[in-house]
C-alpha cells in the first residue's frame, strides 16, 4: 500500500474505533540485509537498509492508565491491559505479545509511561525475513516515546524492542532488525558495529536499484535452526577462548582449526568470513565498485550454502539465475536468517525489468512456488509523521 494511502487508511480506522481523528502518526520500516549474516549475534558487522515497507501507529494519549489497541490488519481484533498491572503474554493474539512486551520493557527500564488509544497497521511483509516484527517493537517504542516525552535513544528503542523478543515473545534474535529500523537513513545502508551499536551511514550509488525476489518458502524450521547456529557460534567462541567470533581474523581461525569439530568449525568459518566481507562490500558501496560487491555478495552466498548451510535448493536456484544475468554488473544473496524467505540484488536500474521477466518465467516452473518481487528504496529510520494541531485545525507534518 503506497504511503499516502496507508496513511489515510490507519486514521480512518482510528476514527472508526475511537470516534476522532488521532493526534499522532508514527512509523518504522523493515529492513533488508545486504550483507552481513548471522554477524550480529556474534558481535559482528552488518550492513542492511531500511525500507520502504512500514508499520504505521495512529495514536492519541488517554488519561488513564489503559493501553487500547486495535489491529487494522487482523479484522480490527482489540487488545487493552492496564499499564498498573503486571503485563503478562496474550493468550490467543501473537501480534499483541510485541506491543505488550515493548510496553513491559519500557517500564521494566524506569519510564513513566501514559495510557493511549493505538491502531496499528503495516504493509512489511510478513513471514518473509524483511522484519515486521521489528519494524512492529520500534514504532511501538517510538510511539510511547512521542506520547509521554521519553526520554530515549533511537539505540534503547532497539534494544528495547529486541529485548521484548527475545524475553517476552521468546525469538532469541540479535540487535541488527531493531537497529536499522529505528536508525536508517534514505538513499543510505547501515553498516552497524553489533558490539559497540556504533552505525555509519553509506551512500547508496544512485545508479543502483534494490530488488528483494520472496521465494515464498515457508520458513518452517527457522526457530529451531537459527537457535541451532547460535549455539554452534557460541560453543566456537568457547572452544577458541575468545568473548565472541568477532575477536578473530580468517588467518587466526585457519592456525587453530584444530581446536574445532568439523561442523563447529565450518559455521565459525562463514561468520568470521562473512564479518570481512561486510567491512570490504560497505567500503565498495561507497566506491560504487558494482564488480567487488557482485564477488562479496557471490562469496556471502555460497558462505550460506557450503558453510553456514541455512539456504534451501529454490533461494540457490533464484541466486544462480540471477547471478548469470547480472554477472559483475551487480550482486545477489539469500538476505535474512535462512530456510526460506528472501533474496536480494543490486542492479543496475536498466537490469531490473529483464531481472523480473526472467525470474518469473523460470521460478514457478522449476519450484512450484510462485515469487513476489519488490522493488525497493532505502529508507528513513523510525519517527513520527505528523501529529495533528488542534489550534491550527491541521496535520503538521513531522520531518
Ligand atoms: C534474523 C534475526 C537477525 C539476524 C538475522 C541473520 O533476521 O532477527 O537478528 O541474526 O536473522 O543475519
Amino acid at each position: 500500500m503506497p504511503a499516502q494511502t496507508q496513511r489515510d487508511y490507519v486514521i480512518s480506522q482510528f476514527e472508526r474505533a475511537y470516534g476522532a481523528k488521532p493526534e499522532h502518526l508514527f512509523q518504522a520500516p523493515g529492513r533488508v540485509n545486504l550483507i552481513g549474516e548471522h554477524t550480529d549475534y556474534n558481535d559482528g558487522f552488518v550492513l542492511p537498509c531500511a525500507i520502504d515497507y512500514k508499520t504505521v501507529i495512529a495514536a492519541t494519549a488517554r488519561n488513564d492508565n489503559q493501553v487500547h489497541v486495535v489491529a487494522a490488519d487482523y479484522q480490527n481484533q482489540k487488545d487493552t491491559f492496564s499499564l498498573d498491572e503486571s503485563i503478562e503474554n496474550h493468550p490467543e493474539q501473537l501480534w499483541s505479545d510485541y506491543i505488550r512486551g515493548v510496553v513491559k520493557h519500557l517500564q521494566m527500564r524506569g519510564h513513566r509511561l501514559k495510557g493511549a488509544n493505538l491502531v496499528v497497521t503495516g504493509n512489511v511483509p510478513q513471514g518473509a525475513g524483511l522484519s515486521s516484527s521489528a519494524s512492529l517493537e520500534v514504532v511501538v517504542g517510538e510511539t510511547f516515546k512521542g506520547l509521554c516525552q521519553l526520554d530515549i535513544s533511537k539505540q534503547d528503542i532497539a534494544r528495547i524492542g529486541q529485548e521484548a523478543e527475545n524475553q517476552f515473545v521468546g525469538c532469541n534474535c540479535g540487535i541488527m532488525d531493531q537497529m536499522v529500523s529505528a536508525c536508517g537513513e534514505a538513499h543510505k545502508a547501515v553498516l552497524l558495529d553489533c558490539r559497540s551499536l556504533e552505525t555509519q551511514l553509506i551512500p547508496m550509488p544512485d545508479e543502483l536499484s534494490v530488488v528483494i525476489i520472496n521465494s515464498n518458502v515457508k520458513r518452517g524450521l527457522v526457530d529451531s535452526e537459527y537457535n541451532t547456529r547460535r549455539l554452534q557460534c557460541e560453543k566456537a567462541a568457547k572452544l577458541l577462548g575468545i568473548e565472541a567470533l568477532r575477536d578473530i581474523s580468517l588467518k587466526d581461525l585457519e592456525h587453530r582449526k584444530v581446536l574445532l569439530p568439523d561442523e563447529t568449525y565450518l559455521r565459525a568459518h562463514h561468520v568470521v568470513s562473512e564479518n570481512e566481507r561486510t567491512l570490504a562490500a560497505a567500503e565498495a558501496l561507497k566506491q560504487g565498485d558494482c564488480s567487488q560487491l557482485s564477488r562479496l555478495m557471490a562469496q556471502s552466498h555460497a558462505s550460506m550454502r557450503d558453510d553456514f548451510e541455512i539456504t534451501v535448493e529454490p533461494i540457490d536456484f533464484i541466486v544462480a539465475t540471477l547471478s548469470d544475468y547480472l554477472k559483475e554488473k551487480g550482486g545477489v544473496r539469500m538476505t535474512g536468517g535462512g530456510f526460506g524467505g528472501c533474496i536480494v540484488a543490486l542492479m543496475p536500474h536498466a537490469m531490473v525489468e529483464g531481472a523480473c521477466q526472467l525470474i518469473e518465467s523460470t521460478y514457478e516452473a522449476h519450484s512450484g512456488i510462485k515469487e513476489t518481487i519488490y522493488i525497493c528504496t532505502a529508507s528513513d529510520g523510525a519517527g513520527e509523521v505528523f501529529h495533528w494541531d488542534e489550534s491550527q485545525s491541521s496535520a503538521r507534518r513531522v520531518s
